[in-house]
């Protein structure tokens, strides 16, 4: 039931600030005599232990999957201290690459039912690694197979663009990295700010769905383009890569997400006047590092269109004919939440705009059940 919408994909992406209230639901907690806030994840807590003591945790997945895994990455290295490392599911398989009984590996699935995250969840089973799933179906084969696991409660997703799905599973796994993460000393300030700032995470998402007009607006100039950048690092290569993901895969224009460090080592080369580019400049540690990629960009006469954050429209924008996209600002490791809303607005208004179905994209399946 699409309700007062007209797409499964515009209603999905509207309805984030419900459905990432139910994924915390019952899982931030008081406790303790000092009534901090804590996090509970009723599947994993069995199991934590196992996990701090692994010697590393592999994240599997495809798709937006693998993308909320990398966007989850950081906070999970910093608070665990357990180094992280990513596999595309096929990619793992077709390697045949290490997994060790020392490993936690973490199958990351929307459908749960994946052929290439099961096939990668039966041979880490098979070397012997710790399994764990982190799914929005319940009684899914991913769940059912793994040794524990988290759902991610985000209600059933229709449209075969993944958008409430992204957004829980990131909210899913920066709680992974508090609950692993324990209550070290050196761990509290960045766990207190992570927890306020996921609780307060709904209220941000409703006021970044305000801009549904303004990405409309945008649509209606880039709708003619052959193709869009977007430039991401550090919390935020994975929203480039999910941007870029989204974009390509409903609106049918070519879209690359690319890491912003990388720019000189061969993206420069194709800066011209005419290619639309988004930033994603939100206010972290990387500011600076963005704000003089948006220099070097803007000296090569790059279209920009910046992501900032609330009030840092002068400070980022080089010239006039640059766009600003303000988002509000959330802790660091929230902040892939807030940002890829914009861009999923943006890939939904092209689709329609340029006439393509929204819903069921040419070509693609909700759920890749063969190889
Ligand atoms: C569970 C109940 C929830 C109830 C809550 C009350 C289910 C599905 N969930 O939620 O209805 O409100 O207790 O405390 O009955 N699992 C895997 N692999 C996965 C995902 C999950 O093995 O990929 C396992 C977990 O380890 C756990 C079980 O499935 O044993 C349920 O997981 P989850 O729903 O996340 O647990 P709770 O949040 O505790
Ligand atoms: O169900 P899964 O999360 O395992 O699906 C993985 C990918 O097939 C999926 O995310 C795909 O990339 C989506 N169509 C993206 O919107």
């Amino acid at each position: 039931n699409k309700g007062k919408y007209e797409h499964y994909m515009q209603k999905e992406i509207h309805e984030q600030p419900e459905s990432l209230t139910t994924t915390m639901r019952g899982r931030l907690i008081r406790g303790g005599s000092h009534k901090a806030k804590t996090v509970l994840l009723g599947g994993l807590k069995d199991h934590l232990k196992t996990i701090r003591r692994s010697r590393r945790i592999v994240f599997i997945g495809c798709g937006t999957s693998y993308n909320a895994a990398l966007a989850a990455r950081p906070i999970l290295e910093e608070l665990s201290g357990v180094p992280v490392t990513m596999e595309v599911a096929s990619d793992l398989l077709d390697r045949q690459g290490p997994i060790y009984r020392e490993d936690t590996a973490v199958f990351v699935s929307q459908s749960g039912e994946t052929a290439d995250t099961l096939l990668a969840l039966e041979y880490a089973l098979e070397n012997g690694a710790l399994c764990v799933g982190i799914t929005n179906t319940v009684s899914s084969a991913i769940a059912r197979h793994t040794h524990c696991g988290v759902h991610i409660n985000a209600g059933a997703e229709i449209g075969v663009a993944s958008t409430k799905a992204y957004t829980s599973q990131i909210v899913v796994m920066a709680m992974l990295a508090l609950a692993i993460g324990g209550d070290t000393i050196s761990n509290e300030a960045k766990r207190e700010a992570t927890i306020d700032g996921l609780i307060d995470l709904p209220n941000k998402v409703r006021e970044v769905l305000h801009l549904d007009q303004e990405m409309k607006d945008l649509a209606k100039l880039l709708i003619a383009e052959q193709s869009l950048l977007v430039f991401g690092r550090g919390y935020n290569y994975a929203t480039a890569l999910e941007g870029a993901l989204k974009v390509k895969e409903v609106a049918l224009m070519h879209s690359e997400g690319i890491l912003a460090g990388e720019m000189k080592h061969g993206p420069l080369a194709l800066v011209d006047e005419n290619l639309p580019i988004v930033v994603i400049a939100t206010r972290d540690a990387c500011f600076s590092k963005q704000q003089s990629v948006i220099q070097q960009l803007h000296a090569r006469k790059g279209r920009l269109i910046v992501m900032c954050s609330k009030g840092d429209a002068a400070a980022v924008c080089p010239g006039e004919s640059c766009r600003v996209i303000e988002v509000p600002q959330v802790e660091d490791c929230l902040q892939p939440v807030v940002n890829i809303i914009p861009l999923q607005l943006l890939a939904y208004h092209l689709t329609v705009l340029r006439g393509f179905n929204v819903d069921q994209p040419r070509n693609l399946a909700k759920s890749v059940t063969t190889q």
